[in-house]
Order: structure tokens, then sequence, then C-alpha cells
């Protein structure tokens, strides 16, 4: 298996340009369930996530031409199963119920299960179909799901979950009547997915608040469309910058989708500025700790935590860090730990106490986030980090290794 190889102690200097989200191309793929004809999407990030959504697609009958931008022919869907082997190694391939039982009035869709970052369950999508109309059952692992035509419903997420309020947006298009999502996520994903879906012809007001209205039409169309940056990449790219003392631009982001952890940065002593199609992050002289605690958008991203703990290990003080999302969301910890950060671990909370300096270490993905961290952690440290698992880090970033030594760090792939 391959690994990732980092001699720390580089400052980061340069340009980065930013890929596609991760979590807005998912989705938007997705509605291409919804229409009967090419869709063409631009910006599509080269992940592996990205590859599985496109083995799930196809699994269904769905036709996809590669290109510089990725074409979707959901005109013919021949099956409405998302088998247990693709739904257990992307979370999200839950994103086709919704759809599916719009469009075709059935899906037979897996149950997640667990995985790293907790139990991550799906009452929530379930409950919101059976809202509108859907007929539910659970048998051998699997969601069935059906519905002659599903009927427009005011739907009230007790948690906002971002693919629960995606999954049941793309769903109400084609319901009859008008659905309200009350207590909605309002991640800028779902605003990137909300404007796709009404280039399709959906009618959707208030993407990006808290009450969500979807009136119903017959049929949506395919459509042209682009995928936004990806802004915990971006937000990954600043930290490395904090961390190894750097000046780096980060191009094709948008700053106006990371207020929460500018305002943080800037608090450690970091000076973030916006250029022209991006920003500018510069290191400051000396590192203050600062807490973090993680809310759904607009809070501080749980996407992002992990990074910043591994900022947090060589701060000048205390940190406290709040995980509030997810339980279970610290597994980075006790690898963080052998590069010698100062961590404890108290129910959700974690208090990273500052070091001086952390020391490479072999060290071990868990999880996408958490791989991450431990790369930020290997730039700052002394000496040399070998991550194993990396497969983890390609299921969300794109080409990352290139990316930062195109900065000046001292990184590469080893090929197993
Ligand atoms: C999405 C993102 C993920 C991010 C997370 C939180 C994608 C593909 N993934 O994941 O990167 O970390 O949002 O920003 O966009 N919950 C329930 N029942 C449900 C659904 C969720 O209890 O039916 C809980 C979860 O356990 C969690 C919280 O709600 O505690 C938020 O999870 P959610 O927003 O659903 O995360 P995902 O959509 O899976």
């Amino acid at each position: 298996m391959d690994k990732i190889v980092i001699h720390g102690g580089e400052r980061l200097e340069g340009e980065v340009q930013v890929s596609g989200s991760k979590n807005a191309a998912l989705p938007i793929l997705i509605s291409s369930l919804l229409t009967d004809g090419w869709n063409t999407f631009h910006n599509v990030p080269d992940l592996v996530d990205i590859r599985t959504i496109k083995k799930l697609l196809k699994s269904l009958g769905v036709k996809i031409e590669e290109g510089e931008t990725l074409r979707i022919n959901a005109g013919e869907i021949g099956s409405c199963e998302a088998s247990y082997d693709l739904v257990k190694t992307m979370r999200a391939s839950i994103l086709v119920l919704g759809p599916l039982v719009a469009r075709m009035g059935m899906a037979r869709v897996s149950l997640p299960g667990g995985c790293a970052i907790g139990a991550r369950p799906v009452n929530l999508h379930i409950k919101a179909l059976e809202d509108m109309g859907a007929e539910i059952n659970l048998k051998d692992g699997y969601i069935e799901a059906k519905a002659s035509r599903l009927k427009g419903a005011t739907v009230y997420f007790d948690i906002p979950t971002v693919t629960g309020t995606e999954n049941i947006m793309m769903a109400a298009c084609l319901a009859k009547g008008t659905t309200l999502l009350e207590n909605a996520a309002r991640e800028p994903e779902i605003m990137n997915l909300a404007d796709v879906l009404n280039d399709m012809g959906a009618k959707i007001s208030g993407a990006g608040t808290n009450v969500i209205r979807i009136d119903g039409v017959d049929e949506l169309h395919p459509v042209e469309a682009t995928v936004i940056p990806d802004r915990i990449e971006a937000g990954t790219f600043m930290i490395a910058a904090g961390m190894t003392g750097g000046d780096v631009r980060i191009t094709g982001c948008d700053s106006g989708y990371l207020d929460a952890l500018i305002a943080k940065l800037r608090d450690t002593g970091m000076d973030i500025s916006t250029i022209d199609g991006g920003i500018r992050a510069v290191g400051g002289e000396k590192i203050r700790s600062v807490d973090i605690k993680t809310l759904p958008y607009p809070g501080f991203p749980t996407d992002l935590q992990a990074q910043m703990m591994a900022f947090m290990t060589i701060g000048g003080g205390l940190s406290v860090i709040t995980e509030a999302v997810f339980e279970n969301r610290f597994m980075h910890v006790s690898e963080l730990m052998r590069m010698g950060a100062d961590i404890v671990i108290e129910g959700n909370n974690a208090v990273v106490k500052g070091v001086p300096k952390l020391k490479g270490a072999p060290v071990m993905a868990t999880d996408l986030r958490a791989s991450a961290s431990l790369i930020l952690a290997g730039l700052a440290a002394e000496g040399s980090t070998e991550l194993s698992r990396v497969y983890h880090i390609d299921r969300g970033y794109q080409k990352i290794e290139e990316k930062l030594s195109s900065l000046g760090a001292n990184i590469k792939r080893v090929k197993r």
C-alpha cells in the first residue's frame, strides 16, 4: 500500500489552486438521477469518493462520459439498488435514496452502518421520506422505500443534517405539492445543489437558511453546472501556512465560506487577507493557542477540527477543542501524540497543551480529515513522518502531495 513520506521543517510559500468540492460534487452528480438526458458538470474533483459515486451510478444503469468535464445521462435507470459493497465504502451513497424514490417510485439502499467517526445514523433521512408518504421497510440490512408519488410535507430535522437535507431536497423536487424543510442544514454545498436543481427546473427557495421551501414539479431537465471550490481543502492549506510560518496564496476559493476558520486563524496570530480570486494566509511569529467548538455551518466545520488540532499541538498555550457534531471524532489524537503532542481527551473535549516541536514518526491515517491533520503535523515536525493507509486522504484531497511540494514541502508518495 502507498505511503506518504514527509521531511518536516520547510516553510511553505507560493500559490496553490483549490479543486472542486467533494461534498458539493457528490450530491450534484447524483441529482442527474432526477433528469432524462445528458448533464454536463464542470470542476468535478478527481477523487476516490467521486470514482465510487460514478461506480454506483453506473450500477444503476446510468451512462457516464469522462473528459475535461463529466457528462452523465440517467435516461434509463435499470436498477434501483445501492449495494452494501458501495455504501459501506462511502456513506454519502445514501444520497441516491431520495432521488430514486422520487423518480422511480422505489429504492433499495444498504444501511451504511457504523464508521470510524461514530454511529452516524440515517434515521432523519428515513423519517423525512416517511413524512412525505413513502413506505419504508428495513430488511436484511437494506432500506426499502416505495411511493407511487411522494407528497409535499413539512419536515422537521431534529439535527441539521447535511446529506439528509440534500437527500430530501432532491426528493421533494418531484413530489406533489410543497415541502418545507425546517431546521435544515445551511452548508454552502447545499446552496450549490439547490442552484443546480433550480437550473434543472426545480422550485427551491431558502437554501442556505434553516427553512427550505420546495414546490414540487412534474419533471426536471438536464443542465450544465459547475461545482464550487472545496472550502475544506482551502482551509487545510491555510492551516499549513500557519504551521510552517509560511506565506501561501490559495486561489480559486471563496473566503466568504471560511469565516469561522479565518476568525480563529487570525486569533492565532496569522495574517489572512482576501486577494484577487482567493485568500493569502501568512503564518505569525508566534502561535497563540485558541479554543474551538465545531458546529453546523456557519459554525466551525467539523471537517477542519483535526487539522486545527494539529495546529494547536504547537501553540503557545492551552487549547480546548470541543467536537459537537460527531461523537468519536478524535482518532487522530493518539497518532498526534506519537509525534510528541500533549493532548488529553475528556468526553467530547480535547485539551491540547502546545509543545515547542513535534517529532516525525510513523503514523497511520484513520479517516479522511485525520489523515490531513497528520500530514500537517508532519510538515511542522522535526525529522521524517511516514503516513500509512493513505487511501483515506485520496478520498478527499486531489494530489495533495503534489500541491504541497509545489509550495516547497518535502513530501512524496512512495508506491508499494
Ligand atoms: C456531511 C459531510 C461530512 C461532514 C458532515 C458534518 C458530505 C458527503 N459529508 O456528512 O464531510 O463532516 O456533513 O458537516 O457532505 N445524524 C443523525 N441522524 C441522521 C443524520 C445525521 O443523528 O439521519 C447526526 C449525525 O450522527 C451527526 C449530525 O447529525 O451527529 C450531523 O451529521 P450530518 O450532517 O448528517 O453528516 P453527513 O451528512 O453524513
